[in-house]
């Protein structure tokens, strides 16, 4: 029995090619008995971190006041969803060159020393390890193995920095070029998607 996460970052929700391809693989993979959690960060936008909302983050508990607490009781909600994954399922659009304002905000509040990773006298280490992560990306344009790419570096650098090192992209590109292209790009995904449940 296993517990995938499925992250949706797409600002049409469902709807998003990224969500589609993210619920694609989710059901490919999830068996009998198996656990669904769905984080749907459009429906769900999860705030911009500010400093008061950080300042929670490192206040002792004993010294929170009820609003930090609040905030720190939202963030161990979003990283214990992370924890009970044993399969992290991220729908990624690319939005104006970079990963959607949601998912950063999503990241702002994921990355918490001393629950997430923790300072080692060799640098940090990433406590979420074990874990396997798929990223769908879906793209206008062509972007994947070029400088371009800004998303694929930094969401691997970012999972890594966690402890989630075992990261595997299917892309669908050029979306936006025109519909045969569109139908190509997301049926040849789709396949990539299959390919795995073999
Ligand atoms: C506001 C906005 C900005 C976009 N910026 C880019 C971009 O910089 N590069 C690109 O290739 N495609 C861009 N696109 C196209 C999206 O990447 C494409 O529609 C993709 O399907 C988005 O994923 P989604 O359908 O899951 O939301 C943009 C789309 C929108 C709505």
């Amino acid at each position: 029995m296993k517990t995938v996460l499925q992250i949706e970052a797409s600002m049409f929700g469902e709807h998003g090619q990224s969500s589609r391809l993210a619920a694609a693989l989710a059901k490919v993979l999830l068996q009998p008995g198996d656990h669904l959690i769905e984080r749907d960060l459009a429906r769900d936008p999860v705030p911009h971190l500010t400093a008061q909302r950080f300042a929670a983050f490192t206040t002792a508990s004993s010294e929170r006041t009820a609003e930090q607490r609040e905030v720190v009781d939202y963030s161990d909600g979003l990283i214990s969803e992370l924890r009970a994954a044993d399969v992290i399922v991220l729908g990624l659009p690319m939005y104006n060159f970079g990963i959607p304002s949601t998912l950063k905000a999503y990241f702002d509040h994921i990355a918490r020393a001393g629950e997430t990773f923790r300072y080692t006298n060799t640098g940090p280490a990433g406590l979420l390890t074990g874990k396997k992560a798929y990223v769908l990306a879906a793209r206008g344009g062509h972007y994947h193995g070029t400088p371009a790419d800004t998303e694929t570096p930094y969401v691997r650098q970012f999972l890594a920095f966690l402890g989630v090192r075992d990261v595997e992209f299917i892309y669908a590109e050029g979306l936006a070029i025109g519909a045969e292209h569109k139908v190509k790009a997301l049926d040849a995904a789709t396949a990539n998607i299959a390919r795995l449940a073999a």
